[in-house]
């Protein structure tokens, strides 16, 4: 049945891309843009703004409005979303439309009750988990600015694990490691301790070019023995689902000397990833949030004179390599028929 919504969804898609509009494969829904955590790499909580969280109205049309448009991924995100109000009815919400997956993007850094809360509406209605995971002990908690957080982080990820052992289908659980200057000793610990959980990871590095991000120096890795060592524990894990060739490159994006591949530019009808904030605007990988999809439809959005502003800045922009080439970015450009085949893998299980 699910293979019929994904084909009336793929038909819709290629009537878009036909028509020049972007497909919106992944739509990615920020809840609130306030977070249980202060991380060193990320502006996020410190822009909360006039409408701190999504109005639950305003969640349901936009996931209605992406369900109309053939989107085929939904991730709920933030800011942390599982402070949010209605969490749990958003995520019942997104998941009884037939989108192929709806994903939380969460680092669990909560309460108990409410961390076993979230899990319980995960396991109801098979949503999967991405959980921010770079690190243990002080090195998270410098990291993340804020106090026991692996140790809390652990706590709910342990505790989907065995509840998920329980359930004849299990949900998609996977983690999102960002490797920095600080967090670079602790990759083995870190992939160790994913790969027995039995879990996925996507591995990216710090960056700081987004109007999200923060720029500090000592997060900035440099290409070195340890660098390098860590790249081949990452290539070898049967963990990691981000594609080895945008690992491979990883030291040489460092240098500066790797090749624009935009996916925007690229791929306009397949490579668009757009992020939409609490009060409906939309936010890409560079510039300040525009538009208001409370007020245009996704077509009207990618038709407006603001999109193709951005579109033009988009060319000016010297490229980037890891933002843009992760797993959820997708990312058609494929070194290889395998590499092809791995992120095909990674779009059709979410
Ligand atoms: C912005 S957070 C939102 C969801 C949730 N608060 C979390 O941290 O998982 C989404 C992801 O972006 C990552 N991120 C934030 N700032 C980053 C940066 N400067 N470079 C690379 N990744 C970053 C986070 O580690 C997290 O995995
Ligand atoms: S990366 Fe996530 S947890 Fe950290 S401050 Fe940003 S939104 Fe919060
Ligand atoms: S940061 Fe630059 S190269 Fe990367 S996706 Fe955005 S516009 Fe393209």
């Amino acid at each position: 049945m699910k293979s019929v919504h994904i084909a009336a969804r793929s038909l819709k898609n290629i009537s878009n891309v036909l028509r020049g509009i972007p497909a919106v494969i992944l739509a990615n829904l920020l809840l609130t843009r306030r977070c249980t955590q202060n991380c060193l790499q990320c502006t996020i909580p410190q822009d909360s703004g006039d409408t701190p969280f999504m109005e639950m109205a305003n969640f349901t049309r936009l996931v209605d409005m992406f369900d109309r448009h053939g989107t085929q991924f939904v991730s709920l995100s933030g800011g942390e979303p599982i402070l949010h109000q209605h969490i749990d009815e958003c995520i019942r919400y997104a998941t009884q439309k037939q989108f192929v997956h709806v994903q939380l993007l969460s680092t669990l850094y909560a309460s108990k009750p409410v961390v076993e809360k979230v899990v319980d509406v995960l396991l109801e209605t098979g949503a999967g988990i991405q959980v921010s995971f770079d690190g243990f002990g002080e090195v998270a908690d410098t990291l993340r600015g804020a106090t026991n957080v692996s140790d809390t982080v652990q706590w709910g990820m342990e505790l989907i694990t065995r509840k998920n052992k329980q359930r004849r289908k299990p949900v998609r659980t996977s983690a999102n490691i960002v490797l920095s200057k600080l967090n670079l000793h602790q990759t083995d610990r870190i992939l160790n301790y994913i790969e027995c959980l039995g879990w996925k990871c996507n591995v990216d590095l710090y960056r700081w070019t987004s109007e999200n991000t923060n720029e500090v120096q000592d997060l900035k890795i440099e290409d070195n023995r340890e660098f390098k060592d860590a790249l081949d524990r990452i290539i070898g894990s049967p963990a990691v689902t981000t594609p080895t060739f945008i690992i491979e490159h990883f030291t040489d994006y460092l240098k500066g000397d790797v090749p624009k591949r935009c996916p925007y530019l690229d791929s306009r009808g397949l490579g668009t990833k757009i992020y939409v904030n609490p009060e409906c605007s939309v936010s890409v990988c560079i510039g300040k949030p525009f538009g208001n999809l409370l007020e245009q439809s996704p077509v009207e959005f990618f038709r407006s004179k603001e999109w193709s502003d951005r579109i033009k800045m988009m060319r000016a922009c010297k490229g980037c390599w890891n933002s843009c080439y992760t797993p959820s970015g997708i990312v058609f450009h494929p070194g290889s028929i395998s590499d092809l085949k791995a992120i095909w893998e990674i779009v059709r299980k979410g």
